[in-house]
């Protein structure tokens, strides 16, 4: 029997109900697939922890999920908790000194959910963005001087190594290399930012002598917005920057159907640190406790975690079980126009795991 530790985080808002869902899921996998068992350890971290501890996890945190295989993380936000207090006391508290710095998110229309954009269907949209999840707008450089003052001054400095960018370029070609299409397209703002992106432009043509066999392009960032928007059919594999990649995978998620489904991974592709699985959408406070959260996300960043685990067939079962959950629209969320609860649609997830002809 294959035993891999699984670290969940549930986090604020609607990670707990989410991740409550997605651990019922992968549980299901385990016992579907006979030959391999999850231990998972559950950790409260958050801002609750927060408002009694004054820190979002403990100080040896890093150290406690560093033995696991993988960790399964809800969301982190508050209402009453600074945005960045949140984000940097944990997510990125995680995601930084655990070198995760490949951010996968893929965007598909799955079954039975339709795109807000006239005529398009799934063999239309499917794409797989990666995110550089190191550097980049999220470095966490820079200050604040005089506080307070009328010539307050506040600077927000990206940073963009050789090594980082290199690494996340062969990490988005070899990715494309795997897909059908064999192609990247990398989103740039080199015309503007004539320092960082212009040595990101470079590094891209770098590598990209590396895989010939790799069709790709180069997109400004803001075309790549309407481009998109109007020839989805045109992208496959995108590569982009920390800050250029979470603004398109929103957009990537809604033209896909729904924020609700769209899940990610934050890899460290070496496997020297675990990586970790979470949806997109964050913690959703106007409609936490409800019972009515989307936990389609949760399940597909599941399906990428057994994946990672090397656990292929349940992963691809699992993805098959997704799909024919959202292709009937009774199990439908209020995300995606229909009024099925959470745990309406992890029973009917379950079924399907459990279902002889899946
Ligand atoms: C994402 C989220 C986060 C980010 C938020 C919660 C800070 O939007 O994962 O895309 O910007 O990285
Ligand atoms: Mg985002």
């Amino acid at each position: 029997m294959r035993r891999h530790k699984i670290a969940s985080i549930p986090g604020d808002g609607i990670g707990t109900e989410v991740i409550a869902a997605g651990l019922q899921a992968l549980d299901a996998c385990a016992r579907r697939d006979g030959g391999f068992a999850l231990d998972v350890t559950a950790f409260d971290w958050g801002s609750d922890y927060y408002k009694r501890h004054g820190t979002m996890m403990p100080a040896d945190g890093l150290a406690t999920l560093r033995p696991f295989d993988a960790i399964y993380f809800g969301a982190v936000g508050a209402p009453d908790v600074p945005d960045h207090v949140t984000l940097w006391g944990l997510r990125l508290a995680i995601c930084q000194p655990f070198d995760q710095y490949a951010n996968v998110r893929p965007t598909r229309i799955l079954p039975g959910i339709s795109s807000p954009l006239a005529g398009v269907t799934a063999k239309d949209l499917d794409w797989v963005i990666v995110r550089e999840n190191s550097e980049g707008e999220y470095a966490g450089q820079g200050g604040r001087s005089h506080k307070g003052l009328p010539e307050e001054v506040a600077t927000e400095v990206s940073i963009f190594t050789r090594a980082g960018v290199a690494r996340i370029m062969r990490f988005a070609f070899a990715l494309a290399r795997t897909r059908p299409r064999k192609l990247l397209t990398v989103v740039t703002k080199s015309n503007a930012q004539r320092h960082g992106m212009v040595l990101w432009d470079e590094i891209a043509a770098e590598v990209a002598a590396e895989f010939p066999d790799v069709r790709w392009d180069k997109m400004l960032v803001d075309a790549m917005t309407i481009r998109m928007t109007l020839k989805p059919a045109s992208l496959d594999t995108i590569v982009a920057t920390n800050l250029h990649a979470d603004i398109l995978s929103d957009l990537a998620a809604a033209l896909a159907g729904s924020i609700g489904v769209a899940p990610t991974a934050n890899l460290n592709p070496e496997r020297r640190f675990p990586s970790m699985f979470e949806p997109i959408h964050g913690s959703a406070f106007d409609i936490t406790g409800k019972g009515i959260a989307n936990p389609v996300a949760t399940f597909w960043s599941g399906a990428m975690l057994l994946e990672h685990l090397g656990e292929a067939a349940a992963a691809k079962r699992l993805m098959r079980a997704i799909e024919r959950v959202t292709a009937d629209k009774a199990n439908h969320t209020p995300d995606l126009g229909g009024t099925a609860t959470t745990k309406a649609v992890t029973d009917a997830l379950l079924r399907a795991i459990a279902a002889e002809n899946l």
